[in-house]
């Protein structure tokens, strides 16, 4: 039964097909590309891929403008070669997780073709269209700075068609039985071909009362638990990771008070909070936003992220909180990204600092919820800010100092290889860190071996321990009488601190299960230990024989 819910403890690798590596020499990575790199991906000890959109598009952004939902671009190979990667990801026990991007689609897909030439199709009503300019035209934009509106007049039928992203991403009418009806089918097709759920994009505006007489959208949240139920039809162990980034009080609605809704949530709030925490050496505002976004259901489970492809959305912070993330970590206007985030990658983030890094990625793997790591993360790769928007973050993945990064044979790689300077591939590649044994990449298969040998992260529940100081953090997961507590700090200088464990614990004894800093309690009962600069440590309460007492999982 544990086991059965994978997801509670998965450790999650997203990548691009498109960037991460090309067969042919076309200069596009292609999934024959990624077939060959399964072997990295299992040494790494990864258990699922989140496959970012792959389907066919005009690619205007990034592949969330689909143009056809049930084939693979022609750039990155067949449904042929699809197969065979989710094949090979099952052989060597990993899942596939894909994006399913079904609030919008591309200008360029036949449905909406279809509909914009003729008012009496049967897909006119599978948009939204109003036939003068509404008065809200001017709100709600995802893009602000870069996109100019939410409904843009069509040519061809001269109405106006709502878009909550781009203007070449119309909406869906998700509200149409018919509409509703294909997003279970295009599930249907790629749960069928190997897939075990889908990353949601967009779910709010998904769910989200759409048109022009619409003034304050409310989620028709039903339609969750018409997905979740389709899926667990067709597929038992199969889940949805939903793109939401809400309020804590909304939390519950998505994952279904009786977890009959989303399995997986990207923790937003966690995440935005623990940018804070690096930036001030304040936890507070963390262990808040855990504590908000607590209650779960029991088989409902947060994906916990440092960095994803797109912005760090820094939107719900407090002024003052976001400034300091700002001025600590993108102070340059070339950072930002539309008035609420920065566009970097979490290296160049932290100044290249190797202690910071590895601090982030610790609390990474050791915050409620189940660690999503992002293609490159593991050798700490760089950005290319020279890039427009978004794309700086999503440049080729370095394998080696040959040409390109040993990414393509192609001259022109399908975004620029990251070249000279500290991230350059001819020194910052996979092939040279996988010889060092101190490498971020061989200290990342360590951290995940390490994550996964600790279930109660995901399946237990935590507390809180008072270190006596807002810049550490101590946190305690218990589940079937196993105790894990694992201990950071963000200040930049060695800190001493004292603290006690429960009293049911076996409290005097701590083993480090990551270096040999192992720790007994003083006379009092309390532990008393320095901390390095950014440094941090995880425990098992219980002595030497911790692995003897634990339950079996
Ligand atoms: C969220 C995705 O993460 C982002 O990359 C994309 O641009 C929008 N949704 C629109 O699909």
């Amino acid at each position: 039964m544990i086991n059965d819910l994978w997801y509670k403890n998965a450790v999650v690798y997203c990548l691009s097909v498109e960037t991460f590596m090309d067969s042919n020499g076309d200069g596009i990575g292609d999934f024959q590309g990624l077939q060959r790199r399964l072997d990295y991906l299992a040494g790494l000890g990864v258990t699922a891929i989140w496959l970012m959109p792959f389907q066919t598009s005009p690619g205007r952004d990034d592949g969330y403008d689909v143009s056809d939902y049930y084939n693979v671009d022609p750039r990155y190979g067949s449904l042929g070669d699809f197969v065979e990667f989710t094949h090979g990801a099952k052989q060597r026990g990993i899942r596939v997780l894909i994006d399913l991007v079904v609030n919008h689609t591309s200008d360029e897909h036949p449905w909406f073709k279809e509909a914009r030439a003729n008012t009496n199709s049967q897909y006119r009503d599978w948009y939204v269209w109003s036939k003068t300019k509404p008065e809200n035209a001017n709100e709600g934009m995802v893009f602000p700075g870069v996109q100019k509106s939410t409904w843009t007049r069509d040519k061809e039928s001269g109405e106006y068609f709502f878009h909550r992203f781009y203007e070449f991403q119309p909406d869906l009418n998700t509200a149409n039985p018919l509409v509703q009806a294909e997003i279970l089918k295009i599930m249907g097709f790629w749960i069928q071909l190997g897939v075990s759920g889908f990353r949601m994009d967009a779910v709010p505006f998904v769910i989200a009362e759409k048109g022009v007489q619409v003034k304050k959208p409310r989620e028709q949240f039903d339609m969750l638990r018409t997905f979740r139920e389709f899926l667990q039809w067709r597929k038992g162990d199969s889940i949805i990771l939903a793109e939401a980034n809400v309020v804590p009080k909304e939390n519950l609605e998505y994952f279904g008070d009786d977890g009959d809704r989303m399995q997986m949530m990207f923790n937003f709030h966690v995440n935005q909070a623990l940018f804070y925490a690096m930036a001030s050496a304040d936890s507070q505002p963390l262990v808040k936003a855990m504590q908000d976004t607590e209650k779960r259901p029991t088989t409902g489970q947060w994906g916990v992220f440092l960095r994803n492809h797109d912005e760090l959305d820094l939107g719900r912070l407090t002024e003052s909180q976001r400034q300091a993330v700002f001025s600590a970590f993108g102070p340059d206007k070339t950072m930002q990204l539309y008035d609420r985030g920065i566009r970097r990658r979490l290296a160049p983030m932290l100044g290249g600092d190797i202690r910071r890094l590895k601090l982030a990625y610790s609390l990474m793997y050791s915050l409620p919820g189940t660690p999503v790591l992002r293609y490159g993360d593991e050798i700490g790769m760089g950005d290319d800010l020279s890039l427009p928007e978004r794309n700086c973050a999503r440049t080729p993945m370095q394998w080696s100092d040959e040409p390109q990064g040993g990414f393509t044979k192609n001259d022109n790689p399908v975004l620029p290889v990251i070249s000279e300077g500290p991230y350059g591939f001819e020194h910052l590649n996979v092939a040279f860190q996988r010889r060092d044994s101190e490498s971020m990449l061989n200290w990342t298969e360590r951290m995940i071996r390490m994550r996964k040998e600790a279930p109660e992260i995901g399946w237990g529940t935590f507390n809180v321990i008072d270190s006596g100081d807002p810049g550490v953090l101590i946190m305690r997961y218990e589940w079937r009488k196993n105790v894990v507590m694992i201990i950071h700090s963000f200040h930049d200088k060695p800190v001493e601190i004292t603290f006690a464990l429960k009293e049911d614990d076996d409290a005097n004894s701590l083993v480090d299960i990551l270096d040999g800093h192992d720790s007994r309690a003083d006379g009092d009962g309390k532990h008393h230990m320095v901390l390095e600069p950014y440094g941090f440590r995880w425990y098992r309460a219980g002595g030497l024989d911790y692995l003897l007492k634990r339950s079996v999982v």
